[in-house]
This record gives C-alpha cells, structure tokens and sequence, in this order.
C-alpha cells in the first residue's frame, strides 16, 4: 500500500510486535479515479457482513448507513449526484467505473437538528467500512458536495431522510503524474494535514500537546490488527494491555485523529488529551461513564466554514465522527479498551472541563481504560 500523508514519527517502530494498522491509515486516500471491475459476490456479501459489524460497534441505527452496489442504481446515483452548481466539483463521477457506494441515509429530523445524535454513529459506521475497503485494496472518496434530493429519489428514501454524504469505492486507478485531475486534486489540497501541534492539545485548549522527543519505551501492540478484528475488539470492550506507555498511546491516538479525511481538507478540528485525576473524573461523570478511564480524549468541531454554509451540510458532525473513528481503532489496536461517547453526553459540562475555545463544540469523547 502506498503512504500518503508524513507521519509525525516512525509509530509501528515503536512496538515490539507488527502495528499494521498504520499501514491502513496511511494508505487511505480520496480516489477520484477507478478501473472497471468484474462483479464479485463473495467481496460485496463480505462487505454488508463489515457494515452490519460496523453499525452494532458504534450503535448506529440499520438504515442510516446503505450499501449500492447493483449497477443500475450506482449509474443513476452518479448521473443526478452532481446536479446543481455547488456539485459540480464531482463532475468526475460520470466517468468513474464504480463498484458502488456507502450511502448516509439519516432522517432530517436528527441532521438538522441542533445535535445530531444518529449522524455521528452511523458516519463512525462508514468510516470504519471505508478502512475496511482500504484494507481489502480498495479506493473510496467521501463526498458531500452531492445533490440530497436527486440521490433520495435515485434510491427511493422519502423526503424525511436526508444524504448528507456518500463514499465512492471501486478499484483505484493508480496516480497517474502530470495534467491529472486526480492527482491535481490531491497534490492542491488532500495530501496536507496540519501538524499535531496544531490540532492537539494536553488537558485544556490553552496548553500545547507537545510530540515525545525520548524514544518511548517499547511495547506490544495487540495481535488483532485487521479492521473487522478491531470492531470485534472494540465491542468486547476488554484490555489486555498493561504494557503501553499513556504518553504514547495518546500521541498515537491524536495521530490517527490528525490523519482522517475532513470535508475540503478543511480539518476545523481540536483534539484534547487528558489524563488528570480531576479533569477525568468531570469527563467521565459528564458521559455517565461505568468504567474507570486511565485517559481520555476530547474532540470538538467548529460548527460553519464554507463548505457548510456552500454545500448546506453539518460537516463538523461528520468530520469528526471519522476521526473519531481512526483514533477509537487506534486505541484498539494497542489493546485498550475504549469508552466512546458520541452523543448523550452533557455537553456544556464536557466543553467546560477542558476549556474549550467558543466556536468549538464538542462532538465525543472517547475514555480509555
Ligand atoms: C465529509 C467529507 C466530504 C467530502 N466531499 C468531497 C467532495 O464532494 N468531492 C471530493 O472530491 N472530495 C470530497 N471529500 C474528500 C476530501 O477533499 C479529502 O478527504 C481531503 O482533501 C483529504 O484528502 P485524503 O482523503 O486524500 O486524505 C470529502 C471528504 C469528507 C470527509
């Protein structure tokens, strides 16, 4: 597979044992090109078997995450899905061969609302699919710029569901140099992250998350790294781990956080790690959390930008869900055993425990133990 965003630093060096998730997170990209492929049964039964896995790990509702895969339907979404001006950035799709689509499909009522509470799950629930593809080979593109309304009657919905974004997948072209649209797209905007210390904060917004600069001590990452594996590990809800420096884990977690996709790059995001008794204790009281967390993380979206108020979708509440996604498997796959929380929390007194910034809202937080 091939890497696309630098790492901040050398992670899988880190453990004793092979942590490839890694290499799932760095290898997934937005594909804008794809090479026709035969129709193969056992890959498509495989894949709704990963998004049934997906919606049961992250508590999302059946129905809120759709799999297209039936060729008449993929052609009909990728004819009316860039209709209207602001879609016409995926004019790319009717050219693409897909295999299919992984299709958002929430009731309005919960997108517009001012907290969506089935958005953030059932979008965790895609993103895990979407690394799941990426594992098996697969090239995918998030895409929000798209038609709500001609994809609802593409797929026979109801006006009361909303499609706040798809995913293409299909069999990735490989990047191609020059004039290339694709590889234009990615060398103007998808292959920049910002750095961690951007993004990453220790226990409050004010203080800076500084990277380790010693070699931490080595460990074992857990044995399970594919991604059904980790959805299985992450409902099981146990930790073998005794071994991983917490420093570290939240430097890894913060990673896959600052590696996921946002709409238009834009990454309006802060993470906060936290590992302070006090603080710990009004997150986890905040969450009504059972367990006892030996960290948390905190990750909070800032509402509006240009592709909310342009395409008129509620990006923080899906930008940070993926997140959320890559860094609970992040945790998982050093064996901790992770809490997330991405709504049914209070969020005033979240917000409160680790200062955040106005203009920043709280989206989860994810204890571990
Ligand atoms: C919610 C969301 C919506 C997106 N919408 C589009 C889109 O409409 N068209 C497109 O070409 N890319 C879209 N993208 C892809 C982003 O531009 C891409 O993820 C970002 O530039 C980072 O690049 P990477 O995915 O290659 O890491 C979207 C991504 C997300 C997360």
């Amino acid at each position: 597979m091939e890497r696309t965003k630098e790492p901040t630093r050398d992670y899988p060096s880190l453990s004793r044992t092979p942590w490839t998730f890694w290499e799932t997170l760095y290898a997934r990209r937005s594909h804008r090109k794809y090479l026709p492929m035969e129709r193969d049964g056992e890959l498509e039964s495989r894949l709704r078997e990963t998004v049934s896995l997906a919606i049961s790990a992250r508590g999302a509702e059946e129905g809120d995450l759709l799999v297209v895969t039936d060729p008449g339907r993929v052609e009909e979404i990728k004819r009316r899905a860039h209709k209207g001006a602001p879609n016409k950035i995926n004019l790319w799709l009717t050219r693409a061969p897909l295999m299919g689509f992984l299709v958002l499909a929430v009731p309005g009522k919960d997108v517009r609302g001012d907290r969506p509470r089935r958005l953030p799950r059932a979008v965790a629930a895609t993103h895990d699919t979407v690394l799941w593809l990426t594992e098996k080979g697969l090239g995918t593109c998030w895409l929000g710029g798209i038609n709500q309304s001609e994809v609802q009657e593409a797929l026979g919905v109801g006006e009361e569901v909303l499609i706040p974004a798809v995913v293409s997948f299909g069999k990735p072209k490989p990047r191609v140099r020059a004039g290339d649209f694709d590889h234009l797209v990615y060398l103007a905007i998808s292959r920049r992250r910002k750095p961690l210390s951007a993004v990453a904060r220790l226990e409050s917004m004010e203080r800076p998350f500084i990277v380790g600069k010693n070699e931490p001590r080595s460990f074992s990452a857990s044995p399970v790294q594919d991604v059904a594996g980790l959805l299985r590990k992450l409902m099981e809800g146990t930790s073998d781990q005794e071994d991983v420096p917490l420093s570290l884990a939240l430097e890894a977690c913060l990673e896959a956080a600052r590696l996921a996709p946002s709409a238009g790059n834009a990454q309006r995001w802060r993470f906060v790690a936290v590992t302070e008794r006090s603080r710990l204790a009004e997150l986890s009281s905040a969450c009504g959390a059972r367990k006892a967390w030996r960290a948390a993380v905190v990750g909070a979206g800032s509402p509006g930008g240009w592709e909310e108020t342009f395409l008129e979708k509620p990006f923080w509440m899906v930008d940070l869900p993926i997140a959320f996604s890559q860094l609970s498997l992040m945790a998982v796959s050093m064996d901790l055993a992770v809490d997330l929380f991405l709504d049914d929390f209070e969020e005033g007194r979240v917000a409160a425990a680790v200062g955040l910034a106005s203009g920043y809202r709280p989206v989860g937080v994810m204890g571990v133990s």
